[in-house]
């Protein structure tokens, strides 16, 4: 057993200045404010303008996290960014950042498993430095999702936000992360999809990723409980990610997990793919609910499908 684990030291974020409350979206479009709160529970979303690329967006969330943390740049040793919405096909985001952030000696890639993109990096980062073989790691979910979005399709462009947000990990004795968990089930990859040869949109099966999204979190939440041998009610915080507040809900329910527990940003952030676990994060971090010592229980399911689930203590 490795007696080295890794460890969050600092979380940062960064949301477009552009809020698109819900009767903005129904001023061109056939839906209502009261449609989208009750079947979703989002409220507004934040747009990116013209320089709010995903990689500007994730150089200001990573060096909010890096002053956080109290680390230079210059000592970080692996960047990931988990992304869908890359500013170019190559050279990817995370190149881009190291160049922002003037890093280096580091590694640097982007990962693909859409809204579970953060949680799969949180998995590359913890098994890297839990190995010993690096030292310092950035992890960022970073997304422009409005890019992805057909504004006439009201079925799916109410749903969506843009952000980025970055948690720097570093090597400790104690955990931090006690572990962390992927999936991936490519069965039936049109319930949720953008073709790039047929359509640069997103293409959704709202009930079927509705139904798969709460089954996913569930499981990879039971999974962690069992595999940490701890309750629910030793739960301080469930951070799952953002996409409906009913698919939240739903889970937290099965789980039994009290609501006063669960971090709810989707209300002002819609979903942010890979973006949303970190930005609740740094959310609730930022806002002092979650203190030195809480365990904390993140849980993702998004396209592919993927979905996974971490656990940690915050320290
Ligand atoms: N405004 C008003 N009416 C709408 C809107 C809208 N924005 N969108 C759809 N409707 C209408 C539909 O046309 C339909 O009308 P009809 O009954 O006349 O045919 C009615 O509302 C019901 O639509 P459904 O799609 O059947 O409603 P459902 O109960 O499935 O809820 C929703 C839709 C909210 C999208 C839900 O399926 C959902 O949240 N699914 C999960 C989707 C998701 O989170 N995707 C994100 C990516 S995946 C991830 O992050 C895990």
């Amino acid at each position: 057993m490795s007696n080295i684990y890794s460890r969050i030291v600092g979380t940062g974020s960064y949301l477009p200045s552009r809020i698109v409350t819900n009767d903005e979206l129904a001023s061109t479009l056939d839906t209502s404010d009261a449609w989208i709160r009750t079947m979703t529970g989002i409220v507004q979303r934040r747009i990116a303008g013209e320089g709010e690329s995903t990689a500007e967006m994730a150089a200001i969330a990573s060096a909010r996290a890096l002053g956080n943390a109290g680390v230079n740049a210059r000592d970080i040793d692996l960047i990931i960014v988990a992304t869908i919405t890359p500013d170019l096909v190559f050279p990817s985001t995370a190149a881009l950042l190291q160049a922002r952030l003037g890093a280096r000696n580091v590694g640097a890639f982007d990962l693909s498993a859409a809204c579970s993109g953060f949680m799969y990096g949180l998995a590359l980062a913890d098994g890297m430095i839990a190995s010993g073989r690096l030292k310092t790691a950035l992890v960022v979910g970073a997304e422009t999702m409005s890019r992805l979005l057909d504004w006439k399709d009201r079925s799916t462009c109410v749903l969506f936000g843009d952000g980025a947000a970055a948690v720097v990990l570093v090597s400790a004795k104690n955990p931090g992360v006690r572990s962390v968990r992927m999936h991936a089930d490519g069965s039936d990859p049109n319930v949720l999809c953008t073709p790039s040869q047929r359509s640069r949109y997103l293409h959704m099966d709202g009930g079927a990723v509705f139904r798969f999204a709460v089954r996913g979190l569930v499981e990879a939440g039971g999974e962690m409980l069992e595999a940490n041998n701890i309750t629910a009610a030793s739960v301080d915080w469930l951070i799952p990610h953002q996409a409906n507040l009913r698919i939240i809900e739903s889970c937290a329910r099965k789980l039994s997990i009290a609501k006063e527990k669960v971090v709810v940003t989707v209300d002002r952030h819609a979903n942010t793919s890979a973006a949303s676990i970190p930005l609740a994060l740094d959310a609730a971090v930022t806002d002092g609910r979650v203190r030195t010592g809480d365990s904390v229980l993140l849980l993702s399911v998004g396209g592919g499908f993927t979905w996974a689930g971490g656990l940690i203590t915050w320290a």
